[in-house]
């Protein structure tokens, strides 16, 4: 079986990395807009006898984005494709997970429904709750990128470091951190109003002369945590502070509000596309070497696909 690797436009310099670490060439297609909003997917090579895998974070936009690898799927298909699978390091929607307030959509199961349908396996990472893996009717492989952060973090970190969760959720990604890195962990509770607006209620740990390392799965508005920061510096911790995310959306105007702050390393991975340059100290650590190891393992080794 031939392995083809195919992008959509969500974050195509991760989708070439992943293809140069195979040591194959990127599949070809044409992703066009429409007057009228619709999108209309091309693939320009012949796919029968092949796997495919796409590699489309569902980053923002995110409906787009999601739209695109669902045709890219349909076109695949089409075009003769044995399986297709996908690589969505970021699945847009995972916040999404429950009903929070009455009648609410669960828009993570949906989206997960959707791309059942269409994809016989699906790669992911670091989902904002590991649970949702629960909501495909498909084989899930959950990556994570906390090792290689820890590692970028480093391995021999001075004693007065910590490690602190900016909300409830974010407790068992920071003890991941923690076993890694043998530090402290302290958390935050915090209380969200809004998409754009977030409250700390308390500090639970003792912070008071530490060097926070906040660690959170992703960096959307950027409002957890700047709130957590802010929370930190009045619980007496020293301002060289870290923040580590495996997806760095920094939405809005999520780089000025980092911008404003004393953060000395912004650690995040390649899972985002970002085309803008910046002066914030973010350090990108890339994820194509992981993921390109999973397809390996899965193309040569396949076990249970959907057809
Ligand atoms: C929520 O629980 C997530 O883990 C993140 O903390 C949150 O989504 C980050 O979003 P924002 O940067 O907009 O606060």
């Amino acid at each position: 079986m031939q392995l083809t690797i195919l992008a959509g436009r969500a974050n195509p310099a991760l989708a070439e990395a992943v293809a140069s670490a195979l040591g194959v060439e990127p599949g070809r297609c044409t992703i066009e807009d429409f007057p009228d909003g619709e999108l209309q997917v091309k693939v320009h090579d012949d796919l029968h006898g092949h796997d495919v895998y796409l590699i489309q974070p569902t980053s923002p936009p995110v409906s787009e984005h999601l739209m695109e690898l669902l045709l890219l799927s349909d076109a695949c298909h089409r075009a003769g494709a044995v399986r297709v699978a996908a690589a969505v390091p970021y699945f847009g929607y995972a916040r999404q997970d429950r009903r929070v307030h009455g009648n609410e959509a669960v828009g993570a199961r949906l989206v997960a429904d959707l791309l059942s349908t269409r994809l016989g396996r699906i790669i992911t990472m670091d989902l904002h709750n590991p649970a949702i893996e629960g909501f495909f009717n498909i084989p899930v492989e959950h990556l994570s990128a906390v090792p290689l952060l820890a590692d970028a973090l480093g391995r021999r970190l001075s004693e007065n470091k910590i490690l602190v969760a900016p909300d409830l959720g974010a407790v068992k990604l920071a003890q991941h951190y923690a076993n890694l890195l043998k530090l402290p962990v302290a958390y935050i509770q915090k209380v969200r109003h809004s998409g754009t607006e977030v409250n700390v209620l308390n500090v639970v740990g003792d912070v008071y002369g530490r060097s926070p390392i906040v660690v959170d799965d992703m960096i959307s508005t950027g409002g957890t945590m700047i709130s957590a920061i802010e929370a930190l510096l009045d619980e007496g911790c020293l301002p060289d502070i870290t923040i580590a995310a495996t997806h760095a959306l920094m939405v809005g105007s999520a780089p000025q509000r980092f911008a404003s702050l004393s953060v000395e390393n912004i650690l995040v991975t390649d899972s985002i596309y970002h085309p803008f340059e910046t002066a914030l100290p973010i350090k990108r650590v890339s994820i194509a070497q992981m993921l390109a190891e999973t397809i390996k393992r899965l193309h040569y080794h396949p076990s249970s696909w959907k057809s």
